[in-house]
């Protein structure tokens, strides 16, 4: 028997996955599947903005080529004029559904972020994120087409093979989700299925996101057959809060958008002058995340600084509120003094490879969001581009589902997920070991500066790792930390293996042994 079947399986509930739900339920029932909360995506820990050309004095040629010259030509030129183009209509969508930018009087209030030639940054104070989630999530809960099921963590996409009739067909038909509250495996069926899964910045130590961005969009469709590209062009924000309490707090880019300054903690020394003197601070990521490593490792330091207290403190805190009370609760007055910051992951760029229609290869599988590989962000993604093609890839998928709702068809009767081989583990330590093990070793070897003996050393942990997850994923009951364990590895080894793939140094991926760019630009396309 097959659990209840909705037209349309959206896997994920953040940007992505909600425009498109939202979008898609003007016509058909749709389920949405989150891990965890429904706020548990990147999604809700936005903090700067969202980019988009609605100044007189700026152009969609400005955003196109900062957008090509942050991604060092990497970018698909086709997607980025397409995304860009569509940016007003998506603030505009996102004003109906009630989102409140910050105004200056009638027009929005644009902030500046780095790489940016123009205030382009609308926001919401600073906390740009949460505003979008709760006005998408208000608009669903209020869709009586649209159902919303948190606590289930997908496991793998259902395809052809899944069949009660075995098809060797690559056509996807839904997911298998673990109810994290029951431990059962339940197959969700549909017609179609948006893959919105966020991304797999959790594969290393220090990352700004969520606990959940363990990467599962991007290894389940590449376990079920669809290539992924440019996972190495892995981002790392290059101001997080260094704090030994937490962890993973942001400090926007926005911050140094509005004056702030990058110093060295010892001596004072405005650093970025060093490395980009015309663009300083606001050079774009890969070039301030790279300074920062160098001046950290360099100077054997914990940190740098970034002080933006020459400003005047009610403005500082008019436009950080969010930060400003954070840092104060830690004991950092940002009005008054430094805030200390180092870089970490921040954002994968690389992932299942989509068309303009936001098809992956896979027929009945679309994808949006942080999870793709759409040809924007090229070899680094520009700030802030990041929310607006969530927003415009889920109106895509969903346009093109609706579009070619009739070629397809309904799922045929699948196989219920098969539990009798497996049984209780009581060995949660070796999945927190694998984890942590994952983690440390990415960062230490496959971080901002890369080596071909790194990534070797990397890849050859992998492999042992895998044997042993494998053996002990086919032995024990499901868990997430498993799911999340088994696809973490696998994240890690799509990056390794697309490094170690570039035999050049272009945006995010900075490798000693072949320091200069080629002079074409190709993707690093990854072949089941
Ligand atoms: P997410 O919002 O990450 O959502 C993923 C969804 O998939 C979640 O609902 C999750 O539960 C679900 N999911 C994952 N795995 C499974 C599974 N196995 N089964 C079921 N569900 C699953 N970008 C900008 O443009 N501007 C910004 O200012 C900005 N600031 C940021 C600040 C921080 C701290 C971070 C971490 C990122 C920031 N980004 C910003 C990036 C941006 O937030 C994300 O790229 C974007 O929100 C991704 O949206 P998404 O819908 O693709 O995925
Ligand atoms: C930030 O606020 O610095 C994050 C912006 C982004 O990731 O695009």
């Amino acid at each position: 028997m097959n659990d209840v079947q909705h037209d349309v399986l959206v896997i994920g509930s953040g940007a992505a996955g909600l425009t498109a739900a939202l979008a898609l339920a003007e016509h058909k029932k749709v389920l949405v599947l989150a891990k965890g909360s429904l706020t548990g995506g990147s999604t809700a820990w936005a903090q700067g903005g969202i980019a988009a050309v609605l100044d007189a004095g700026d152009t969609f040629d400005n955003h196109v080529r900062d957008t090509m010259v942050a991604g060092a030509g990497l970018n698909r030129l086709e997607t980025v004029e397409f995304v860009i183009e569509q940016a007003p209509q998506s603030i505009d969508r996102l004003c109906e559904l009630g989102v409140p930018f910050n105004r200056d009087e009638d027009a929005l209030h644009l902030t500046r972020e780095g790489g940016h030639s123009h205030r382009r940054i609308v926001h919401v104070d600073d906390a740009t994120g949460w505003a979008v989630q709760e006005a998408l999530l208000n608009a669903a809960n209020a869709n009586p087409n649209i159902t919303m099921l948190p606590g289930r963590s997908c496991i793998d996409l259902i395809t052809g093979r899944n069949a009660e009739k075995y098809s060797g067909d690559g056509r996807i038909w839904g997911a298998y989700a673990l109810n994290e509250e029951t431990g059962q495996v339940e197959s969700h069926l549909a017609r179609a299925t948006v893959l919105a899964a966020g991304g797999a910045g959790r594969c290393y130590l220090f990352s700004t996101a969520p606990r959940g961005a363990t990467g599962d969009g991007i290894a389940m469709a590449w376990r079920a057959g669809a290539r992924v590209s440019n996972m190495e062009m892995m981002q790392f924000h290059p101001t997080c809060l260094y704090n030994l309490e937490v962890k993973n707090f942001l400090i926007t880019e926005a911050v140094r958008g509005e004056g702030g300054h990058l110093l060295h903690p010892e001596t004072g020394h405005r650093f970025m002058a060093d490395y980009d003197a015309e663009r300083m601070e606001l050079a774009p990521r890969d070039v301030v995340a790279r300074a920062i490593d160098d001046q950290i490792k360099r100077f054997g330091l914990d940190y740098v600084h970034l002080d933006i207290s020459h400003q005047p403190s009610e403005f500082v805190r008019e436009h950080f509120p969010t930060i400003y009370d954070k840092l104060i609760g830690l004991g950092i007055d940002m009005t008054k003094g430094p805030i200390p910051v180092v870089p970490a992951q921040h954002y994968t760029c690389g992932g299942v490879l989509v068309g303009l229609d936001a098809r992956t290869d896979l027929p009945g599988l679309w994808a949006a969001g942080e999870c793709t590989e759409s040809g924007l962000h090229g070899a680094n993604r520009l700030a802030s581009n990041s929310l607006l093609e969530c927003f415009v890839f889920g109106e895509a998928a969903a346009r093109d589902i609706l579009a070619h709702w009739d070629e397809l068809s309904d799922p045929p009767a699948i196989r219920e997920w098969d539990a009798t081989r497996v049984s209780d583990s009581d060995e949660q330590v070796v999945i927190k070991q694998n984890w942590t093990e994952i983690r440390r070793f990415m960062w230490n070897y496959v971080g901002i500066v890369r080596t071909t003996k790194r990534l070797e050393r990397a890849a050859n942990r992998i492999r042992l790792l895998q044997e042993e997850v494998e053996d002990y994923y086919g032995s024990f009951v499901v868990t997430t930390d498993l799911i999340e364990l088994r696809n973490l590895l696998q994240a890690a080894e799509l990056i390794v293996k697309s490094a170690l793939d570039r035999h050049e140094s272009r945006g995010l991926h900075y490798i000693l042994d072949y320091p200069t760019t080629d002079e074409i630009a190709r993707d690093t396309v990854l072949v089941p």
